[in-house]
């Protein structure tokens, strides 16, 4: 299985901020992610925690000053900016935001940052007043126009005691945004509508019938699309998953509530992706009140739920334009066939197909096998790969079909 940084080569650069020493952890998710990573600090960062945390972490020497002695032929700012696919600056003070929009080079860092061609991703964090302010807020308008990627700052108590915006976000945050500058996007403004997650039936005011799916696979199909520049509506029943930056989520409990929000949002879109484990059936009557446990036995009567996706393929057949639709088939047995059937009955573009059966595929595990089958194409099974991967190679196939 190959990391998402896998060959990236990214410059991580420092700038002088309390937070500096929550960067130290995110060197190490970057490294952990596959990323072979340099270190610029600028001289302020340096009073704040020591290079040699940073050289510790990396295994390699940090840089900070504009003139190295040794090596003098290999000019630092030139080579780093060179052999780089991403500069994250992180902090990123008022100070360099200033000097990145001026386009000043009198650091090794802004220095590094105006010779790049790289993708370059800032990460402010300040006092929330230095933040508002409309001299901070002019150049971060800068930044963006010059391409970079500005990550709003989170909210809440600064080091200084007072609250606001300008605190470094979540590095789940900030992976997704480096993500999103690396990858290529050929999803750009795309419309795609996915599902995720389990649906719940009510049995009564405390009780419902649900299944095992946690909805990780439907959300790395929308963190994926929206990492390769698709507008992305994510339909999800419960789920402790967080919610993918940038995604627009609606959340709803049954499948009836799920087939709504689908079938409304079905022109807008031109690809439906249908990852979610709809419950096939609902009990008749929903009690308003708990039931108690006094009878001896209980019998439920069950009633079937629509068929999203064979809903969808049916009402694909008499658009002049029908969405792309891909579904996914459960199997414990059977699976190519099951999912051939599927794909037919249901007037599908592509299904994904995955054993259930297995123990480190299907519900609730980070990583999945599957088979894509395409009409009119052999199928291509995919090797064991993290549910994130797995959703890549799921677009891959899309786009080429887009
Ligand atoms: N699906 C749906 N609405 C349902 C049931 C399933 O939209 N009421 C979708 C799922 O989101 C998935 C596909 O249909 O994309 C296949 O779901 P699966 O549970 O594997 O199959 P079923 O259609 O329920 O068929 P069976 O019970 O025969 O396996």
């Amino acid at each position: 299985m190959s990391l998402p940084l896998t060959d990236k080569k990214i410059v991580l650069g420092i700038s002088g901020s309390i937070a500096v020493y929550k960067v130290a952890d995110w060197l190490r998710s970057l490294l952990k992610e596959g990323g072979e990573v340099n270190v610029i600090m600028t001289e302020a960062a340096t009073r704040f925690v020591s290079p040699l945390t940073f050289a510790a972490l990396s295994g390699k020497k940090v840089y900070s000053s504009m003139f190295e002695e040794e090596n003098a032929e290999n000019i630092p700012h030139i080579s780093l900016a060179r052999d780089c696919d991403l500069i994250l600056i992180a902090p990123a003070t008022a100070q360099t935001i200033a000097r990145l929009a001026h386009g000043l080079a009198d650091d090794l860092l802004s220095a590094v940052t105006l010779a790049t061609k790289a993708k370059v991703v800032v990460c402010p964090a300040m006092n929330s007043s230095m933040y508002l302010h409309p001299a901070t807020q002019a150049n971060i308008n800068k930044l963006k126009e010059y391409g970079y990627t500005v990550v709003d700052p989170a909210s809440g108590l600064m080091a200084c005691d007072e609250k606001g915006p300008g605190r470094l976000p979540e590095w789940d945050v900030i992976r997704e945004s480096i993500l999103q500058a690396l990858a290529h996007q050929d999803l750009h403004g795309c419309p795609v509508l996915i599902t995720a997650g389990p649906t719940i039936e009510p049995i009564d005011s405390v009780r419902f019938i649900s299944n095992r799916s946690t909805g990780k696979m439907g959300f790395a199909l929308a963190r994926a699309a929206h990492q390769r520049g698709a507008q992305v509506t994510l339909i999800t029943g419960p789920s402790n998953l967080p919610h993918p930056p940038g995604v627009h989520v609606v959340s709803v409990l049954t499948a009836n509530e799920m087939h709504e929000a689908v079938m409304t949002r079905y022109d807008r879109n031109r690809v439906i992706v249908k990852a979610a484990a709809v419950s096939d059936f609902r009990p008749k009557t929903v009690r308003p009140e708990k039931i108690k446990k006094a009878a001896a036995s209980l019998t439920m009567t069950l009633q079937p739920n629509p068929d999203i996706l064979q809903e969808l393929g049916d009402r694909g057949k008499e658009s002049k334009h029908p969405p792309l639709l891909i579904g996914f088939a459960a199997e414990s047995r059977d699976h190519l066939d099951e999912g051939a059937r599927k794909l037919r009955d249901k007037n599908l573009d592509l299904i994904v197909v995955n054993d259930i059966s297995a123990t480190d595929a299907g519900f609730a595990v980070d990583t999945n096998r599957v088979t894509i089958l395409a009409r009119n194409s052999d199928a291509s099974e995919l090797p064991l790969l993290s549910k994130e991967e797995t959703a890549h190679r799921i677009w891959n196939r899309v786009v080429k079909m887009l």
